[in-house]
């Protein structure tokens, strides 16, 4: 696997724990790696990425990046902290509409200029903004939603080989899948480093039908970056989408109780939006008897911890935690 240019941000490598109470109720080895620590403004998956990311705005001599996302963004809160760190810019096209979230805060506590576009418009409005930039002397550098370029990816097949040098080979990883990118390097990942575990995406919002497609697109690209051409196909995927059909962002009952059962029995937060989902995805699919007594699991954590903040799931979550 070629090493490519890195723009250090992240804490690594990330802990890798056991949920040993979790775990023993579910009757298999349940591990968590814990993205939600990698540290920049919060942490989260993007950050892997933006390392790859943000060395390719500096190769090109950008004075600004740009991305896009919901209010509630991950991507977009740690875009703007990778961007601080690294002494440029940072427009954020956000998609109406502007709800009070705890990442929109901390966008403008990290010094983003924020402009809004209805979602439909998303990547023109984008496009039009890094124009704007253009048009106004400076060097733009445009990152696509949720980081997803093939050289975004590959910040998680360098995760994976993070994950095997920690000396960890679960028989199946389970996490939240949403624009694809983390699944994609991953799943590039384990082809190029010989990992043959299973690689479940719980997805967030998207049906199988089209995450699939893209995801195994997305991974050949980035395992031809990574040096050595792979053509997945969308059957190779492993997607989940039972949980997707409430909608993005909308924190239902199953989300609701996953985040009280994670953070009573193992003292471990996990979001309303991503890991919240996924979390309540991976106890459903346990109790069909989706993973073996004694196989070892490791849910990959994957951050947004600042939405528990965020003034609609706050207040949601409080009513439930009594
Ligand atoms: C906390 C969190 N988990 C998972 C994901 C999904 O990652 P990806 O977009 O690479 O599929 C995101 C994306 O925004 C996220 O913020």
């Amino acid at each position: 696997m070629n090493d490519l240019p890195r723009f250090p941000l992240a804490a690594l490598p990330t802990p890798v724990t056991e949920l040993p109470r979790m775990g023993a109720a579910l009757g298999f080895r349940l591990l968590v790696k814990r993205d939600d620590l990698t540290g920049l403004a919060f942490g989260g998956n993007k950050t892997r990425k933006l390392e790859f990311l943000m060395a390719e705005a500096f190769a090109q001599g950008a004075d600004v990046v740009l991305s896009t996302g919901a209010a509630q963004s991950n991507h977009c809160r740690q875009t703007a902290a990778a961007a601080a760190k690294a002494g440029l810019a940072c427009h954020l096209v956000l998609m109406e509409p502007p709800k009070p979230s705890g990442n929109l805060l901390l966008d403008a506590l990290l010094g983003a200029k924020m402009t809004w576009t209805p979602r439909s418009r998303r990547d023109e409005a984008l496009q039009a903004a890094a124009e704007a930039e253009s048009a106004a002397g400076r060097k733009p550098f445009v990152i696509p939603y949720g980081g997803s370029s093939p050289l975004g990816a590959a910040g998680y097949a360098f995760a994976l080989r993070e994950l095997l040098a920690q000396g960890v080979t679960p028989d199946t990883i389970v996490f939240a899948t949403s624009s694809g990118g983390t699944q994609a390097g991953l799943v590039a990942g384990a082809r190029l480093l010989g990992y043959r575990g299973r690689i479940l995406g719980v997805s967030v919002d998207e049906p199988a039908g089209e995450l699939k497609p893209r995801v195994a697109a997305l991974a050949s690209q980035t395992a031809a970056l990574l040096g050595e051409p792979v053509d997945f196909r969308p059957a190779e995927i492993l997607v989940e989408d039972a949980y997707a059909a409430p909608g993005y962002g909308v924190l239902t009952e199953a989300e609701t109780s996953a985040i009280l059962r994670f953070a009573r029995t193992e003292g471990l937060l996990v979001d309303p939006v991503y890991t919240g989902r996924a979390a309540a995805g991976l106890l459903d699919l346990a109790s069909r008897g989706a993973f073996r007594r004694g196989e070892t699991v490791l849910f990959w954590h994957t951050g947004g911890t600042p939405g528990l903040f965020a003034q609609g799931y706050a207040e949601a979550l409080a009513g439930a935690a009594g």
